[in-house]
């Protein structure tokens, strides 16, 4: 198993003095904090990638007196526990991005919306928020800010998530925060306009919030500095599967999936699943492409899969997944992932043929751009990649599944 030296890197899982970056970003203008977010060219961790700075600017120049900021631990993503080990060793870097992201945009409240798996940790933060509101780090006129003048105000509560995974869609997280049913906002509006109670909101992933605090930390030229020009810093990868050194892993943007192979002890690997469920599935002819935006970007789950593993299952997996946690909301993404789960069981019983495999990838594509969210958008994903690049062993499980049937022979 992985020890803690394994996965330490050069940003996020370094030393760190809480309140140390909250005590600088005070110290200067909201202007200058925002300019240091901008140099570093920080995309958000969530998935989207987004430029953080433009997210804040937008919000902090939205006009309103109540302005909300949303740290989305929902995590729900097969694979993902980088965000898991962030709140429990790192909540210092956690919590002192949402204070400087709230004195940025004028915000007065930070929520966490913690998934709901991660309860056993609500008690311990909590515990935390206790520990820096009394060092004045939080809470009411922090670090006597402007004294003179009107303080800095922030405080932080924590929201459990009940499960859902479209949760994490951060208009579904808005929507499941204000104790409606999770499902995703029509937009425009956006959050950084109307968000949380229609007042403007920034929502950002646990990990994007732990490098705000590090940027304010040691500038954001300094950032850059780490990773490529187009993925600055370092990213954390969540690494599951077949591999002897399982875990959390800070890496710079820029490490190509063989050395990340490496690196983690994976031998005989067959495929790597890069962004979880609702990423791309990898073969052997390309794990020696590279982590990053210039690439193949992602939010961090990495899952590894050996010469054992039969990718059909896998496949059966990933789709089951989907049909269970659509929201239902819009028709491609209720009807789509189950007309591609039943495309899975037909190649699985040898009642396939090629043309219905093939109208059902042209479903798929049609779903990611024909979906209300990023879920429907998203789970053709590993559909399509693994019916592509594990086209014959996917062919042949359903070919050898029974005696023989109409699958490979009627080839329409
Ligand atoms: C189905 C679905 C699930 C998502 N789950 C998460 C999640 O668990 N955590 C997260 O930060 N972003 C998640 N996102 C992305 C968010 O919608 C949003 O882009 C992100 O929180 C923005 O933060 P960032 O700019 O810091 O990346 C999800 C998106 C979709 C479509």
């Amino acid at each position: 198993m992985q020890n803690r030296k394994n996965r330490k890197g050069a940003v996020l899982f370094t030393d760190y003095n809480r309140g140390r970056s909250i005590k600088k970003a005070l110290s200067m203008s909201r202007e200058e904090v925002l300019f240091e977010i901008k140099e570093s060219k920080l995309k958000g961790r969530g998935g989207a990638g987004f430029p953080t700075s433009t997210k804040w600017m937008l919000t902090a120049a939205a006009k309103s007196d109540v302005k909300y900021v949303i740290c989305n631990a929902d995590e729900g993503e097969p694979g993902t526990f980088k965000d898991r080990v962030l709140l429990s060793e790192y909540p210092d870097l956690v919590f002192d991005g949402m204070v400087i992201a709230g004195y940025v945009i004028g915000a007065k409240e930070g929520i966490v919306y913690l998934r709901g798996e991660y309860e056993y940790m609500l008690d311990s933060l909590n515990e935390y928020l206790e520990v820096i509101r009394k060092e004045n780090l939080l809470g009411k006129n922090i670090l006597g800010k402007d004294k003179s003048k009107e303080g800095f105000d922030f405080d932080i509560r924590i929201h459990l998530g009940n499960g859902a995974y479209v949760c994490g869609e951060e208009t579904a997280l808005i929507e499941s925060l204000e104790g409606h049913r999770g499902e995703a906002r029509n937009r425009p509006p956006f959050p950084v306009n109307s968000g949380f109670k229609g007042k403007p909101t920034t929502v950002n992933n646990v990990e994007t919030l732990a490098a705000v605090t590090k940027i304010i930390e040691n500038s954001g030229k300094w950032y850059q500095e780490h990773g490529t020009d187009k993925s600055t810093g370092s990213k954390l990868f969540s690494v599951s599967g077949d591999c002897e050194k399982p875990g959390v892993y800070e890496l710079p943007w820029g490490t190509k999936i063989s050395e990340l192979l490496k690196i983690v002890s994976a031998k005989n690997t067959k495929a790597v699943q890069v962004g979880g469920a609702s990423g791309i599935c990898l073969d052997k002819s390309q794990f020696n492409r590279t982590l990053g935006y210039e690439d193949m970007p992602t939010g961090g789950s990495i899952i590894v899969f050996n010469e054992s593993r039969n990718m059909l299952k896998v496949l059966k997996n990933f789709m089951e997944f989907f049909v269970e946690e659509s929201c239902g909301q819009c028709t491609p993404c209720r009807i789509g992932n189950v007309k591609l789960l039943e495309g899975v069981k037909m190649i699985e019983r040898n009642e396939f043929t090629f043309n219905y495999i093939n109208k059902l990838k042209e479903l798929g594509a049609t779903m990611q751009v024909a979906s209300k969210c990023g879920l429907g958008q998203s789970s053709p994903n590993s559909f399509i990649s693994i019916l592509e690049n594990f086209k014959d062993e996917i062919l042949n499980t359903g070919l050898n599944s029974t005696s023989f049937g109409n699958g490979g022979n009627n080839g329409k």
